[in-house]
């Protein structure tokens, strides 16, 4: 006698529960059929929705993530040991909601919205939908206000608008979770409300970001979201639209809000390996086929809200982590496609020092020019020329021994912009402190300052600035221009400085 087919032990599995639980609606109800990994596969629950909230025994819960017509794969929350073979189900006829709201500022906190931070209980009266459906091109307004990552590199070069979604890439250790806290730090003060979601990483790199956003006053109005390498693969998924729910609930309050997704790779591994206990059908790379769907649901809740809705905006940042520099991988190339525009981080400019390690080239912003105060788009426009202009001579420099003098001094003047393009970690800058210190260096004040002290000598100017010429910063502030009168003031504050400074 042949073994039984898979359907057959279904049916004849259908049949028994039927026998048994004869008083028992199974569109409401379901039997365990088979449970491990964080996984249940269960019988009936034929009307459960997609994502949907299942209660199994001993206060266990689970996502409804596969629907099939005989069974549903559910994944488990919480302790999974506790569920067993044969155990009833029981539908909620709730989706996924999370806790949300002000108390979560400054917290630590698992998905579902639960303290990791040993604080003490957070008000769990405001619940939000983990998943929703994207705002409609209704209410959405276009991006034109500047979110400021408070760096020059990007500001200048690659600017960010609210409501935008900036993808930043790059191999490991090349400063992407770097740009990103630094970003969160530069909101202080500014109403920005940040989340940071760390998906499937190590414990003490997490408590490590906890520490650096404490250390600069960044918590108070900063929530992060926790499910680390050793938090099962579910809990990783869940992650990022969790954290999305908690950021909207400002966005949707009218405030703005701005969420790092650190990363997205690891995110899709989680959900590749949820899938294939789920038995779905492997797919490119083994990612399932809806990897791409999966991510751009997510990045799609990024929006600017028209005023009608408030005004609100949630501007993301995804991360994504390459091998050896490819972003054709399955991944890279998804994200890429779903966002709007690339921050590309580069190893080789990180070991060279040049910090960020920005590829200014490759990386883009497609919505965010509209966003950027005037001065420093007057300033970005001639740094780009320069840039360009730099890189072609640079290419042709190396093949030819003897340069007229025009083109030395246009690779002397590269060579101190891209200095002034550097910054430390940790230092984010106000805009119009950037836009005084490229000024400079676009204007020419740094021919005769050696390369090795043209960081040194960009801080002293910007002191002497603070020092000495706060009205040129202050007007900078409020006119977010620059004016034939303030450059005039810059131009002779620059003879002033170098004069007192021998520069
Ligand atoms: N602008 C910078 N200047 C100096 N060090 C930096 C800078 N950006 C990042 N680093 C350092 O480089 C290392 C890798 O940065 P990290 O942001 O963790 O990279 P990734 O997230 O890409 O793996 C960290 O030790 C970080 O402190
Ligand atoms: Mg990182």
């Amino acid at each position: 006698m042949s073994a039984p087919r898979k359907d057959e032990i279904s049916a004849i599995l259908k049949e028994q529960i039927k026998g048994f639980q004869y008083d028992l609606d199974m569109s409401e109800i379901g039997v365990v059929v088979e449970v491990g990994d964080g996984i249940a596969r269960v019988f009936g629950l034929q009307r459960a929705m997609a994502a949907e909230i299942v209660e199994f025994p001993n206060n266990v819960y689970g996502l409804v993530l596969n629907l099939e017509e005989e069974s549903v794969g559910v994944a488990l929350f919480g302790e999974s040991e506790r569920v067993q073979e044969s155990d009833e189900v029981r539908r909620t006829g709730r989706v996924l909601e999370t806790v949300v709201g002000e108390d979560l500022l400054g917290r630590v906190v698992d998905p579902l919205g639960r303290p990791l931070d040993g604080k003490g209980d957070i008000a769990a009266n405001e619940r939000r939908k983990a998943e929703i459906k994207a705002p409609g091109v209704v209410a959405r307004q276009p991006v034109n206000i500047p979110l400021q990552t408070g760096l020059k590199s990007i500001d200048a070069m690659t600017p960010i608008g609210r409501g935008q979604r900036e993808l930043i890439i790059g191999d490991r250790r090349t400063g992407k979770t770097a740009i990103a806290l630094d970003t969160i730090i530069n909101q202080k003060g500014n109403g920005v409300i940040c989340v940071y979601v760390a998906i499937g990483q190590k414990n003490s790199t997490v408590a490590r970001v906890v520490s650096t956003l404490e250390r600069h006053g960044a918590m108070e109005y900063t929530t992060v979201v926790v499910a680390d390498a050793n938090s099962p693969a579910p809990m990783q998924y869940l992650a990022p639209y969790a954290g999305c729910a908690m950021a909207e609930h400002f966005t949707y309050n009218g405030k703005d809000a701005f969420i790092v997704y650190d990363d997205l790779s690891k995110h899709a591994v989680a959900y590749r390996e949820m899938s294939l206990l789920l038995r779905r059908p492997p797919g490119r790379e083994a990612y399932p086929g809806d990897i791409f769907y999966t991510h751009s649901r997510l990045l799609e809740r990024a929006v600017r809200l028209s005023d009608e809705h408030g005004g609100g905006s949630l501007t993301a940042f995804p991360l994504i982590e390459t091998k050896a520099g490819d972003i054709t991988a399955y991944i890279p190339t998804n994200v890429i496609s779903i966002t709007d525009g690339q921050i590309y981080l580069e190893g080789d400019l990180f070991n060279q020092g040049f910090r960020p390690a920005v590829n200014i080239g490759k990386s883009v912003s497609r919505v965010g020019g509209a966003a950027q105060i005037k001065a420093m788009s007057q300033i970005a426009g001639e740094l780009r020329l320069e840039l360009s202009q730099y890189r072609e001579l640079e290419a042709f420099a190396e093949f030819s021994a003897d340069l007229d003098e025009e083109s030395k001094a246009q690779l002397a003047r590269g060579d101190r912009l891209l200095e002034v393009l550097k910054q430390d970690q940790y230092r984010p800058m106000p805009v119009e402190e950037q836009v005084v210190a490229l000024y400079i260096a676009v204007e020419n004040h740094l021919a005769e300052v050696e390369v090795s002290a043209v960081r040194r000598f960009e801080e002293a100017w910007l002191r002497f600035l603070h020092t000495e010429h706060e009205e040129i910063l202050a007007d900078l502030r409020t006119t977010q221009a620059l004016t034939d009168e303030n450059k005039n003031a810059l131009n002779r504050a620059v003879v002033e400085f170098k004069e007192r400074f021998g520069g």
